[in-house]
């Protein structure tokens, strides 16, 4: 049985990937901070500390590939010089301790999957970014790349990689559509600023999907944008919503640009900033979305 490490694997993808791993007979271990709050009587926890540079050992022994998710989340909380720090260093901190296990620790790992995200790069002008676009020089753009950077490390050690650049998740059990959902409850569908700017989305489905393919197909290798190839809009995404869990019966309201850079500060760019990624490097693999327009993906979501 072959065995796999998810670092943040307690989280929105890692949940769902731990599932299908499971599924599919792979022995899944969550690296987690704490591993006593673990749930999953499947699964086993270990330990690591990023501040302290420790880990578990025998995990690292044990792995045949590293999927590696940890990271503080982007949206959780406003971004304080304090918070901004903590989302670089969850990320670039993680991948050197990654780095330095697999390094004095012998092991078999064969892959390391890492996340990365589609904040890397800039905003949309007259193209899809592809995977060779240079990063974007604002905070997520550094970031990703500060992260992409500290996991490719692992190549020295003869570790194969790869990244998946990844766009906003959809999914019920978290993430954008949980905050997305929540006016529309009352019957509005909210639109953010102008509407007009491109929301670079997967399924959360699809996102797994892809993880296990980078297990299973050993020639995937390098970075991947992790994005439907049917971006939308902000203002799409939400009517498409609205359509879809409500029946059309919805009222548009818009919250204005000011008002989000007042609410969110500097992380309005998470929602604000339009971003188009194209999915042609991916779908060259022959990996084929389950979910690849966003009404499929609502459909998918709000039919259970
Ligand atoms: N969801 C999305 O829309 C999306 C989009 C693009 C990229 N991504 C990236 O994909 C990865 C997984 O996403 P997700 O939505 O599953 O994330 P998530 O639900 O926020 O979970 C991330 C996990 O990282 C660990 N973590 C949090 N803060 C940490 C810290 N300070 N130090 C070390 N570990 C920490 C936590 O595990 P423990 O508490 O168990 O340690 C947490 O469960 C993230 O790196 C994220 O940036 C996600």
């Amino acid at each position: 049985m072959e065995s796999v490490i998810i670092t943040g694997g307690t989280g929105l993808i890692g949940t769902a990937l731990t599932r299908l791993l499971l599924e599919r007979g792979y022995k899944v271990t969550i690296l987690t901070r704490r591993p006593e709050n673990g749930s999953n009587k499947a699964v086993s926890y270990a330990h690591w500390n990023v501040d302290t540079q420790t880990i578990d050992k025998a995990a690292i022994q044990e792995a045949d590939y590293i999927i590696h998710l940890a990271g503080a989340n982007v949206a959780d909380k406003r971004w304080t010089a304090a918070r901004k720090q903590e989302i670089v260093d969850s990320r670039t901190k993680s991948s050197e301790l990654l780095f330095t296990a697999l390094q004095t620790i012998p092991n078999k790992v064969k892959k390391v999957i890492s996340a990365s995200a589609t904040g890397y790069y800039g905003e949309f002008k007259d193209h899809a970014f592809t995977e060779t676009d240079p990063a974007y020089t604002d905070f997520l753009g550094t970031t990703t790349k500060a992260w992409e950077d500290s996991i490719s490390k692992v190549t020295t050690l003869n570790k194969k990689l790869v990244i998946f650049r990844t766009g906003i998740v959809l999914s019920r059990d978290g993430g954008a559509i949980k905050e997305f959902y929540k006016p529309l409850r009352f019957g509005f569908a909210t639109v953010l600023g102008s509407g007009e700017q491109f929301v670079p989305w997967i399924h959360i489905h699809d996102i797994v999907r892809l993880y296990f393919n980078a297990i299973v197909n050993d020639k995937l290798e390098g970075v991947y944008n992790a994005v439907s190839p049917n971006p939308v809009t902000n203002r799409e995404l939400i009517h498409s919503m609205g359509r879809i869990a409500k029946g059309g019966s919805f009222m548009t309201t818009y919250v204005p640009t000011f008002a989000l850079k007042i609410a969110l500060g500097e992380m309005s760019i998470e929602v604000l900033k339009s971003v188009k990624a194209s999915a042609s490097k991916i779908q060259q693999t022959g990996f084929q979305f389950s979910y690849p327009t966003i009404d499929e993906a609502m459909e998918q979501l709000f039919s259970r």
